[in-house]
């Protein structure tokens, strides 16, 4: 724990941000624990204030983006009329740089010229390097080990020096904190430190600039930073604008943390927004973000596919995972309340791998019913096989891969066991297939899981795989 001495206090600073937090006597701005960041302190959480927004956004508008914010092809199919704002068009893919650059600025010049250090496994370690460079200031980067190795490059493409240790972010966090104390270098939580927080908010007084009438802001939640600040910065200025907050199910730590009335850690699984997968959610921006939400949703993976697909599709836009949640509680249809009204969701990241996108892409269009998988059996006779395919080629259905399988079948010496993956227009046309399979062949039966193992398909309503025809 943090002593008294060492805590900055909301009173004791006129609730504003102080410039650091007390100095040990070699002047290295750290706690007297490893683990513990006297920026974010649980027994004293430093609740953000709007004219540190403003702030932020007076000091920070020289390097960063004023990204568009556009009414959307996809307004057609979720009846609500959508805007998007495009932050994932930052230099490096998101609205990172927004809170990495405030942070930065503010650090007193005998800091800029020792520097920073931060854990991150992303979009926070690049914004940081990325700003560090440009401002000159020595950015120090803990990875863990588990980060991806093109991200791992491009921070030490710009200049930072990298450490990769740490099996996971907690590991890394250890020994950022540990080198911080022993390098004097100040410790910039990603998304809990109050000017990160305040960072975040200037994409709120954006989007009130961008939108007229708006009606809700669907805002993506990982440690709960970019929400703490757009809330703030959106219900100061329209106090009637709904702000829901989106979780992947994988890491509900804001749910959570509603529940208990504090932040709590949960545990974690791997998700496609990898950006939320933070097992905790800040002090600061739950003290900040909890009274401003109206809804928290969460989203399951299949429709952060979905998202990213329709997003490509529809806007061509390429977004990572944690980007598309927002549209992924619209799809799943937890934001049905909405319809007809002005919704603006942050795209706010699009740091995806290419490899993550072909296969978000794939499992996007099997939870759309486009791509399927069955198994039928067919006559082993000379043409039965053929038949089969001419009739998937009579209804369009375009085969991407068919094997047969003759030693393992137990039934009929004369039959052949044949599995097909296909693609169909829509669950319309997958649907047609289904039918006439069923009718043609006494044996048809349709998996959904066809790359992944988890999807529930929409052919299918309680999600199991589904049998069709006379067995
Ligand atoms: C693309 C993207 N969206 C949303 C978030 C969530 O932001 P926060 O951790 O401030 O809640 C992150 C966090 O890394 C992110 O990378």
């Amino acid at each position: 724990m943090a002593d008294t001495a060492t805590r900055y206090t909301t009173s004791a600073t006129n609730g504003k941000i102080p410039d650091l937090p007390p100095k040990h006597q070699n002047g290295a701005s750290v706690d007297n624990s490893t683990e513990e960041d006297p920026w974010c302190n649980a027994s004293n959480p430093h609740q953000l204030h709007f004219e540190d927004i403003t702030s932020a956004a007076f000091k920070v508008k020289n390097g960063i983006l004023v990204t568009p914010c556009m009414k959307s092809h996809l307004s057609e199919l979720t009846g609500m009329e959508i805007f998007l704002k495009k932050d994932f068009l930052q230099y490096t893919g998101s609205f990172k740089e927004r809170g990495a650059s405030y942070a930065l600025l503010m650090l007193p010049e005998e800091q800029k010229r020792k520097g920073v250090i931060s854990a991150s496994l992303g979009n926070h370690a690049l914004a940081l390097c990325y700003h560090g460079k440009r401002l000159n200031i020595p950015v120090t980067v803990v990875m863990p080990i588990v980060a991806p190795i093109m991200k791992i490059q491009s921070c030490q493409q710009l200049g930072a020096n990298v450490v990769v240790q740490g099996h996971d972010m907690g590991e890394a966090k250890q020994i950022a904190m540990r080198l911080s104390k022993e390098r004097g270098l100040v410790y910039i939580n990603g998304y809990d430190h109050p000017h990160i927080m305040a960072g975040q908010g200037t994409l709120g007084l954006e989007v009130v600039e961008q939108v007229a009438n708006i009606d809700a802001i669907i805002v993506p939640v990982g440690g709960g930073g970019l929400i703490a600040g757009v809330a703030l910065a959106i219900k100061t200025l329209h106090p009637n604008v709904k702000v829901i907050g989106v979780e992947s199910e994988r890491c509900a730590s804001f749910t959570a943390a509603i529940k208990a009335g504090k932040p709590v850690p949960v545990p974690i699984q791997s998700t496609l927004a990898d950006g939320l997968a933070v097992p905790m959610v800040g002090y600061n921006a739950f003290i900040t973000a909890a009274p401003l939400i109206d809804k928290l949703v969460v989203v399951k993976e299949e429709w952060i596919a979905m998202a990213i697909l329709r997003l490509v599709e529809l806007e061509k836009c390429v977004v990572e995972g944690a980007g598309a949640s927002g549209l992924a509680a619209i799809l799943a249809g937890h934001l049905d309340e909405f319809k007809g009204k002005r919704v603006v969701i942050p795209l706010c990241g699009g740091n995806i791998d290419t490899t993550i996108l072909g296969r978000c892409l794939e499992r996007g269009l099997a939870v759309d019913g486009r791509l399927l998988k069955f198994t039928v059996t067919v006559s082993d006779r000379p043409g039965g096989i053929a038949e089969l395919t001419k009739l998937l080629s009579s209804m369009g259905v375009s085969i991407k891969d068919i094997i047969h399988e003759r030693a393992w079948i137990t039934s009929d010496i004369f039959s052949v066991q044949v599995k097909v993956v296909c693609e169909t227009r829509d669950v319309k046309h997958g649907k047609q297939l289904m039918k006439a399979l069923s009718e043609n062949y006494t044996n048809v039966h349709f998996d959904e899981n066809v790359f992944y193992g988890e999807i529930p398909s929409p052919l299918n309503e309680n999600g199991n795989g589904v049998s069709a025809g006379k067995h």
